[in-house]
């Protein structure tokens, strides 16, 4: 039971209305406890002044009335007079000679004990009795003769009202209590129900209804903006799962034909008996496609690795003229095989900072392309050089070049132009996609544009601050 009642109090404690609430509650509550301080302290001062008011015009009438009259008693005995209608302030003095005798005195007077308070004006507490004096001393001198005036006045009046205030106070404060915990309901209501509003939806928003976003409320506070940016979070997440799917799309749609083509294969060998011939044909066939293959899969991965980040790029100065001569020294037998004329105009000096590894995946992609899409006989040339702050690496070509309206695709990932055109030469249609991505990672730019005469050039322009 005991455990029961705690753990409700945790979860009370938890909920944020009631945290606000309580903050709310506390906040007013202390701010009405130092504003009623301030009023009682205040009034009281105000009390004693008017108090010390009335105190000096009394005294200063006694002190007329004495120095008038023929003698001190005489003067004393008129004040009294004049005094005893007072109705609120009761007067009460005494008259002392400088040798200490008491020269006149009202009827109270002794019971207050009026000796000489240190400074002008003193409070002074009646033994037994719950109200105090404010006494007021003054000396004067009456023909040569000096004497000590003391008037005095009750307070009670005075405190009877502060302790009334006081009362007061202690009976409001409960409604203050009552009104501040209200209010502090109300006013935390609002957004508790909106963050509940805004757990819910989030709470059920699942892959399959990313498209879903979140009411944004009008006012402009930070619920609004907590709004815009969960929204603005959602629509990222949903960017990210639909690459996704086109990327699981395209892949079992590009895999699908050649296992297809791997499986038919196998299936024409196994239908008959044949001889050891066609069966090493057909096994050369089928290891072509699972190269092909394994090409692909290998190229799928580093497109998903450099998407979601994940290549780091191990920079270093290199001189990509020294780079390009590597590759074109590579590739020369072949193109030569095809009486393809591949040619390189380098320039002196073109270092840079460039992941060697990328760089050369890069030129390797490029030069396949020119190679691959150029008919025996043509010309591939290369080039390095200088354009304004940057270095512009090129590679142009005689082949079969690339329709205008398919020059903006190229990049994509698995785009490939009108496979009868190529016919033999397929690829996976990545190729372009990782040489997009290397020159993005190094901060360059990479394109395409149609030549005057047949073929299509490539380039990569690398600024020179790198
Ligand atoms: N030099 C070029 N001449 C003509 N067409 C080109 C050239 N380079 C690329 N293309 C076209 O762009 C398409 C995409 O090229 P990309 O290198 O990405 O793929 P691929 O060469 O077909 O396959 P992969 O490179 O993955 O083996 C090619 O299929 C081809 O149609
Ligand atoms: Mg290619």
């Amino acid at each position: 039971m005991f455990s029961k009642l705690m753990s409700m109090c945790r979860e009370y404690a938890g909920r944020l209305d009631v945290r606000l609430t309580t903050y709310y509650t506390v906040l007013l509550l202390g701010l009405s406890l130092l504003v009623c301080l301030f009023c009682y302290f205040r009034l009281q001062h105000l009390l004693v002044k008017q108090v010390d008011k009335i105190l000096i015009d009394e005294t200063r009438e006694l002190m007329s009335d004495i120095t008038e009259a023929a003698d001190v008693a005489a003067g004393c005995r008129v004040f009294e007079q004049d005094i005893a209608h007072r109705k609120y302030y009761q007067i009460e003095f005494r008259v002392v000679d400088s040798s200490g005798t008491v020269v006149y005195e009202t009827a109270q007077a002794p019971r207050l004990s009026l000796s000489a308070p240190a400074s002008g004006f003193a409070t002074i507490r009646i033994e037994g009795r719950r109200s105090r004096y404010r006494v007021y001393h003054r000396p004067m001198t009456v023909l040569a003769r000096d004497l000590q005036v003391f008037v005095a006045t009750t307070m009670r009046h005075d405190y009877e009202l502060l302790e009334r205030f006081a009362e007061n106070v202690l009976w409001g404060l409960p409604f203050i209590l009552v009104l501040s915990i209200a209010c502090g309901m109300i006013s935390a209501r609002k957004p508790c129900r909106i963050m509940r509003d805004i757990a819910t939806i989030a709470g059920g928003i699942t892959s399959e209804n990313l498209h879903e976003r979140l009411p944004v409320p009008t006012s402009r506070d930070e619920v609004r903006t907590l709004t815009e940016t969960i929204n603005a979070m959602i629509e990222r997440l949903e960017q990210s799962f639909s690459h996704l799917r086109q990327f699981t799309a395209d892949v079992s749609h590009e895999l699908r034909n050649p296992l297809f083509a791997l499986r038919g294969n196998l299936e024409v060998a196994l239908a008959h008996q044949r001889d050891p011939d066609e069966y090493r044909e057909t096994i050369s066939d089928c290891l072509e496609k699972i190269d092909f293959l394994i090409k692909m899969v290998n190229d799928m991965f580093l497109v998903s690795r450099f998407e979601t980040g994940k290549i780091h790029l191990d920079a270093q100065v290199v001189n990509i003229c020294d780079i390009v001569q590597d590759i074109v020294d590579f590739y020369a037998p072949m193109a030569q095989e095809r009486s393809i004329t591949l040619r390189f105009d380098r320039c002196d000096m073109a270092v840079i900072l460039a992941d060697k590894t990328r760089l050369l995946q890069l030129l390797n992609n490029l030069l396949d392309n020119a190679l691959k899409f150029t008919p025996d006989g043509g010309t591939v040339q290369l080039s390095v050089h200088r354009h304004r702050s940057d270095i512009v690496l090129s590679i142009t070509d005689t082949g079969i070049g690339i329709p205008e309206q398919d020059l903006p695709h190229v990049f994509d990932r698995f785009y490939q132009v009108d496979s009868a055109r190529t016919g033999e030469r397929h690829g996976a249609g990545l190729g372009l996609q990782i040489c997009k991505r290397i020159a993005e990672a190094h901060g360059w730019s990479i394109g395409v544009k149609r030549n005057e005469g047949p073929g299509v050039t490539f380039f990569v322009t690398i600024p020179v601050r790198q």
